[in-house]
């Protein structure tokens, strides 16, 4: 497997991949890699001739006062995961080398990131979007793969690919959880063993929150205000959101109807800030 720190030489490997008629799929990640990345990888392998991955704590997408510093980080270890997955490329690059200075481009998609996570956290899509659409600029894959456990982040590029005719498809897999539900996450490895404890609650309420509507509840406030007992329940628990939306255009529903909605949740145990999803078909 290669790895790569430099945009000059990733060019030049693409377009030989390319010249030879290869497939490409990209995995674009933020690193300390985890089964659920490894997930999107062995994928990527089973359906493309090349893949590549990248691994880039993206500056731009984090806000003032939130975890960039901190976000953790091994890049040895993620590179001896990455090739037992599948990946014949690591290109993780500089922050010089994505936004040299006087960097000045920026992409947003609107509407879609103005609520749930795009709330609370202003500016993180369109952080998101342009480092993602670099990587698509410079690996020109023919598939790129994306994380369900993140699924507004997914919604929105599958937008931008469409509303800018970029020429590939987007595949969305879904979450890979813990023995006991929690999703997994890079970010899971600041919770003190108390606080991982309790992160549980988070699916199990989204669970419930299924089975009161499979029961026949289809007001959405209450199914919320029961999603937000559960998790405050644990002495840790602060709940950012709780939300239920149209699968379409992510907007908040009051009343379920026929088709799938999307149960949407974000919550912090300590300082460390966790999201999960479900999708319910009814
Ligand atoms: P990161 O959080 O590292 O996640 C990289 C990819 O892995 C995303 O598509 C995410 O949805 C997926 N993923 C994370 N946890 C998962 C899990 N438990 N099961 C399945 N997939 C999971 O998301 C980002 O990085 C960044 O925003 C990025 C797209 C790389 C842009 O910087």
């Amino acid at each position: 497997m290669l790895l790569v720190t430099e945009i000059a030489s990733l060019k030049n490997i693409i377009k030989a991949k390319k010249q030879k008629g290869l497939t490409i799929g990209l995995v674009p990640t933020m690193g300390f890699l985890h089964e659920g990345h490894l997930s999107l990888m062995r994928a990527a392998a089973a359906e493309n001739d090349f893949v590549v991955g990248s691994i880039f704590v993206n500056p731009l997408q984090f806000g003032i006062g939130e975890d960039y510093e901190e976000y953790p980080r091994d890049l040895e270890n993620d590179t001896k995961l990455a090739k037992s997955a599948g990946c014949d490329l690591i290109f993780s690059p500089t922050v010089k080398e994505m936004y040299p200075s006087g960097y000045a481009t920026f992409i947003q998609v609107e509407r879609l990131t103005e609520g749930l996570c795009g709330a609370s956290r202003p500016g993180h899509f369109v952080g998101v979007t342009t480092v993602v659409a670099k990587l698509f600029n410079l690996v020109r894959p023919n598939r790129a793969y994306f994380g369900q456990k993140d699924a507004q982040q997914a919604f929105v590029l599958i937008k931008m690919v469409e509303d800018l005719n970029m020429n590939l498809d987007i595949v969305v897999l879904p979450t890979v959880r813990e023995p006991d539900g929690l999703a997994l996450s890079s970010r899971n490895k600041y919770l003190t063993p108390g606080q991982r404890k309790e992160a549980a609650v988070i699916y199990k309420s989204l669970k419930e929150a299924e089975s009161q509507i499979k029961k026949g509840e289809r007001k959405t406030k209450a199914i919320r205000e029961n999603i937000t007992k559960s998790i405050l329940l644990a002495k840790h628990a602060e709940v950012d959101y709780v939300e239920i939306v149209d699968c379409q255009d992510l907007s908040p529903i009051s009343t379920i109807n026929k088709g799938r909605c999307l149960i949407a949740v974000a919550a912090k145990f300590g300082k460390t800030r966790l999201i999960d999803n479900i999708l319910v078909e009814v």
